[in-house]
Parts: C-alpha cells; structure tokens; sequence
C-alpha cells in the first residue's frame, strides 16, 4: 500500500444475508477484486464486511460512520421491506443493492438491483464503486479546481482578475494576503461556461443541485447565494406573489415578514409562547396553529420555523397533515436545521413530515460559507419554470463561485461524514452537558425547562446541537459573555439575560470543548461572576393588524415622537398603524410590523426597553435629534 493510499477514507461495505455461504463467498470474492484493483485511482478505499440477520445489520448502521453500501440478500433478509424501511430511516445515504435471484423482480424504491449469482465479482464491485463515488463527487467544486489550476488569463469579470489587481499594489496587497490567492482565483464570472450558470443550470451546477436533492431527500433542491433570508422570500413570491393570506409564526425570520410587504401578502399572524424565566420564545402552541388553519380556509400558505434558534422542532406531521387538508402549501424554515436529516436521533425532518418548500442556511450549522442556502422542494404541484423565474429575480447575475462551490461541498461531506460527524458531536455535547453540570454554577437546560408550559404536550424535541447554558443566580450572562471572549477568546452565538447559547456544528473540535469548559470551571470559581443583571420586559400581544403591511410601509407615513414633552409615551400614537417593523433583538421578534395597530402596551414596552440597562438592541425605531420617533401611517387614509 502506498503512503498516499493509506490516507484515503474507507468505505465499508456490509454484505447481508442469512446465508452463511453466500455471503462469505461475496466477502472473499469482493475483497479480493478490491486488492487487485489499480491503487490511489479513485480516492477511497473499499472495505468487505458480512451480517447475518437484520438485527445486527441495524446495529452497524446505527453505530458504523464508515458504512457507506449495503448489498442484501434478495433471498431472503430483503424480502422484509421493513429492513430496507429500517435503514433508511436510519441512514438515508448510503447505497444500498439488491441481490437478485435469477427471474425474480423487485419492488423496492432506491435500491439498485444486482444479480445474486453474478459470475465476475468486477461487476458487483464497479456498481458499488460507482454508486459511492457519485456521493463523494463534487460535480461544480471539481470544475471550479481544474479551472483554478489550469491558470487561465483573465479577461473578464471580477475586475480584480484573479488577485492580480492587489497583489502587487503597496496600499492593498496586506488584503489579497490575508484572504489567500485562491479566494481571488476561484472568484470567476458566468464567462466562463466550464462552470455552468446558477442562474439557467444545465451541467455542472444543475449536478450539484440534483446530487444535493438526492442527499436532502427533496423533490429538487436550488443552490441560493443570498441566504436564507432570499430563500424565504422566494418561497413566498413563489406561492403567494399575487397576494392572499399566509398564516405565520411571529417569531419568524424577519425575511418573512419583509416578503409581506414586497408582495402585498397578508400575514395572519401566530402568537409566539414564551418561557420569560430564560427569556426565551417558543414555537407556536399546536391549538393554536390547527385553530388557525381551520379558522382561515382562504389562506394559501402556512410558514413555520423548526427548528427555532434556541433548538425547539415541531412535530411537524401532524401541522402539514391538516395544512395539506385545507388545500395550504407548507413553507418550513430550516435555517438552523441542515444537519437534521443525517442522523437518526435528529429526524424525522421537514421534508420527511410533507413539507412542500424546506430553506436551509447550508452556513449555519453546516460546512458552507456564509450566505450559502439551499431550498429544497417536495411540493408534488410543482412548478419548476414558474419557481426558476422567481428565483433569478433575486439571484445576483454575479454569484460568487466560492460559495456555490460550498455548498457541493458542504452535501458531499454530510453525504460521506454526516452521520459520523454528528456522532462525535452528541459525544461533545454529552462531555459538555457533564461538565457544565460540574462546575456547580451553570448547567445546560433540559427541553422541559426552556419550553414554555403550553407547549409540553405539543411533540416539541430538542436539536441536542444548541446548548442553551444557564447561569445559576438567575443573571449575569452578558457579563459572562464579555469575560469569556475577552478573558479566554471564546465567542458565544447568543445571550439572553441569564442564559448563553452555544452551537455544536462540524467545525466543533475537543480543544474548543476542553477550552470551554475550562474557561467555565474557572469562571464559576470567581466570586465576582455572575452579576446581576435586569430581565427585559415581556413582549406585549400582538396587536391587531389593520391593513395590510404592504400598504402600510409603502402608503403616506409620517413620523411621530415615542414620547411627549414630559417624557411619557406619546398619546398621540395610539390607535395609529404602525408603517415599519419595529424589533427588539434579543429575542429578534418584531413587536410591532407594518399595518398593525399601535397600543399603549407596546409603547410601553419600547420605553421600558430604552430606559433600561439590558443591552437589548431596538431595530425600526428612528433615531435623530428630535429622539427616537415611529414612522406611521399618515391619518385620513381611508382604510384603517
Ligand atoms: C429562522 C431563520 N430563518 C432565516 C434566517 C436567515 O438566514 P441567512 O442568514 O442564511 O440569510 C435566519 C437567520 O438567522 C433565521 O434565524
């Protein structure tokens, strides 16, 4: 074996069948063709190993990261569909092959039947090697290397033209050093066809797509270089861009509520449920969503977000079930989901449930650079023209190939690793969960603990891959947070005011496990931490929506002051229409959007919110000399 050989991933291959014959037969004859093929030519290494009954088929599956094939036994272990049933809900990537006896036929979907007396084991060998190395291609990212590496001049778009625009320059060339030549290299325009066109795919990018549709379990699947945040918004053009009425959970993403307002749609919105001891919001409750879609047969789309940032995922079937009854289409926002459908304990998924349009931010959990998206579709009325349409209108003519390339990359790794990379981070999230527990001043929540009561009976998992850590003493987490990137370099993603979140995705590794709990024990030993700090006041209820946010944002506004001249809120701003969406982050919920009534509670809230020492950013509120103002509808507009 060559060095360079032995440093290729290995495949393993289970041979499964009740019949001890066979089976060890096929071990030896596939073992043996393998060893005699050409070394190092197609960059992995396959591996024989045999099961006898379907038990301990389901046992490698649930513990073997490197089990990428399974040939069954047509004979006998296949004839229970169930198995095959079984393993894909386990592991729907790997290959799986049917061996076939002589005059037989299968009925089983995704299985690629063989012939179980097949003379030349090449054969059997070939197929299984084609089969796994189409997974481990990356059909636009290849291309894009052979291009790189093929050095071409550069007579076209990005001006920079590979880099050369900045290497040289005395003012400049400290920026094409940090960001490496290759970010420049590969950083090509839609000039060169080798590499396809996000925006009309007929080869290389389109093969990304298809081998990423088949990983994810969709329909089709769409490579998105705007995030999630164009994703939503081409979902909503797509189902709603004439307008009508969707019904969606407050606390989703703002780009949900912005395609409100670009396409004149009206939003029917589902109250959040809050857990107010950690400051954190919940899912909509069941009751609440099922009333919902009765109460609003008119209503053409339903939106939902699972999973939630702090980890909270809908038992979806049922809610996409009834949506489907009432003639809706389901939009399910997976942004901090992507990795979901890999591992057992994570599914079943969106798309699994029935979800007729899934976005995820391939970015946020997964390997790919920011702003990289996929949608994936399973809507069986689909229309792919109408939909492809739809997306260029947001897609720039000048996508950046590092990210698409990103996102061949970010599927060929969970095709290949997936399972065995979020299997080695629940074994990081157990290690933290225990050693938080020991330090005796924070612990990891538990899902009973952070969703809110009206919600314990709803189906609502735990993403395990989102720790929400609680400070005991209920406060100080912002001054936590400070202390642990200034004092140890560790960045938290989020904070509420006595909780800190952290995400354990791919790039988790044991040193940043070790270093965080160190950090952690340390810091639970230091009297001085944690500070009290004051909880933000509660979001109000959402107030009633009086027109729609379209008209509202785009419709005759004004601007009024928060508060009058002795500093209490502004009487004059009750009952107007709010014309913007006005949004307090933390918790990144809008209180108030474009068309809805403007109550004293909310005014209340904003002022609260301004005078105290929270921390809380107000995103919508305008701010000037004059102090901060509401920009709303102008009076004597005739629809309120
Ligand atoms: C639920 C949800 N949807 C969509 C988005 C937007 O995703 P992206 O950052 O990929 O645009 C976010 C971003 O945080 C989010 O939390």
């Amino acid at each position: 074996m060559s060095n360079s050989e032995s440093t290729f991933p290995v495949c393993r291959v289970l041979i499964a069948s009740t019949d001890t014959k066979w089976r060890e037969q096929w071990l030896t004859r596939l073992t043996e063709a393998e060893a005699a093929e050409a070394e190092g030519l197609r960059g992995f290494r396959l591996q024989f190993a045999t099961v006898a009954d379907r038990d301990s088929l389901l046992e490698q599956a649930r513990l073997d990261g490197e089990l990428q094939g399974v040939v069954l036994d047509g004979a006998d272990l296949a004839q229970e569909t169930q198995v095959v049933r079984d393993l894909r809900a386990l592991r729907s990537e790997i290959d799986l092959f049917l061996a076939l006896p002589a005059g037989s036929v299968t009925e089983i979907a995704q299985m690629e039947p063989v012939d179980r007396d097949e003379p030349r084991a090449g054969v059997l060998l070939r197929r299984l090697r084609s089969a796994i190395a189409r997974r481990a291609r990356t059909p636009f990212a290849d291309t894009l290397r052979e291009y790189v590496e093929g050095a071409r001049d550069a007579w076209h778009t990005p001006g920079h033209s590979s880099g050369d625009g900045l290497r040289e320059s005395p003012w400049v060339a400290d920026f094409y050093r940090l960001m490496g030549e290759h970010v420049f290299n590969a950083d090509l325009s839609v000039s060169v066809q080798e590499l396809d066109s996000l925006l009309e795919p007929s080869h290389v990018i389109q093969e990304a797509q298809d081998l990423a549709a088949d990983a994810f379990g969709a329909r089709r699947t769409f490579f998105v270089t705007g995030g999630t945040s164009m994703a939503n918004k081409v979902v909503v053009q797509h189902v709603l861009g004439d307008g009508g009425q969707m019904l969606v959970d407050q606390a989703c993403h703002k780009s949900v509520h912005h395609a409100a307002i670009l396409f004149g749609v009206e939003p029917i919105y589902l109250p959040a449920s809050v857990n107010a001891q950690y400051g954190l919001y919940g899912p909509v409750s069941r009751a609440r969503i099922e009333a919902a879609i009765d109460s609003h047969p008119d209503a053409r789309l339903l939106v939902l977000t699972s999973s939630s940032y702090d980890g909270f995922y809908y038992d979806l079937k049922p809610l996409i079930d009834r949506a489907h009854r009432a003639g809706m289409k389901v939009l399910v926002d997976e942004a901090w989901y992507a990795h979901g459908y890999f591992h057992p304990e994570l599914r079943p998924c969106a798309l699994e449930c029935g979800a007729d349009y899934v976005t995820q931010s391939t970015h946020k959990m997964l390997s790919a650079f920011s702003q990289a998206s996929m949608v994936h579709v399973g809507d069986p009325d689909f229309d792919e023209l109408r939909f492809r349409e739809h997306l260029n209108m947001h897609t720039s003519t000048s996508p950046q190939y590092g990210l698409i390339a990103s996102l061949d990359v970010a599927r060929k790794q969970m095709s290949m690793e997936g399972f065995a990379r979020l299997a080695q981070g629940m074994a990081y999230v157990r290690e933290l969960r225990a050693g938080i527990a020991e330090t005796g001043r924070f612990r990891v929540l538990e899902l009973d603990e952070m969703l809110p009561g009206e919600l314990a009976n709803d189906g609502i998992r735990l993403d395990p891959m989102k720790l929400t850590i609680a400070v005991a003493d209920g406060g100080g987490a912002r001054a936590l947070q400070r202390t642990l990137y200034e004092r140890y370099s560790i960045q938290v993603e989020k904070v509420t005011h006595n909780t800190l979140s952290v995400l354990v995705t791919l790039g988790t590794t044991r040193s940043k496990v070790l270093r965080l709990l160190n950090a952690l024990q340390s810091l639970a030993q230091d009297a001085a931490i944690p500070e009290a700090q004051p909880r933000p006041p509660a979001l109000p209820p959402l107030g009633e929506m009086r027109c729609r946010p379209r008209e509202a944002y785009f419709g005759p506004t004004e601007q009024l002051p928060l508060v009058d001249e002795t500093h209490a809120r502004n009487p004059q701003l009750i009952d107007r229409i709010s014309a913007d969406q006005v949004v307090p982050y933390p918790p990144g919920i809008p209180v108030l959007v474009p068309g809805q009534r403007i109550g004293a509670e909310v005014l209340d809230f904003l002022l609260d919110l301004l005078h105290s020492d929270t921390g809380t950013e107000l995103h919508g509120l305008i701010r000037g000399d004059a102090g901060p103002q509401l920009r709303v509808r102008a009076e004597n507009t005739g629809s309120a």
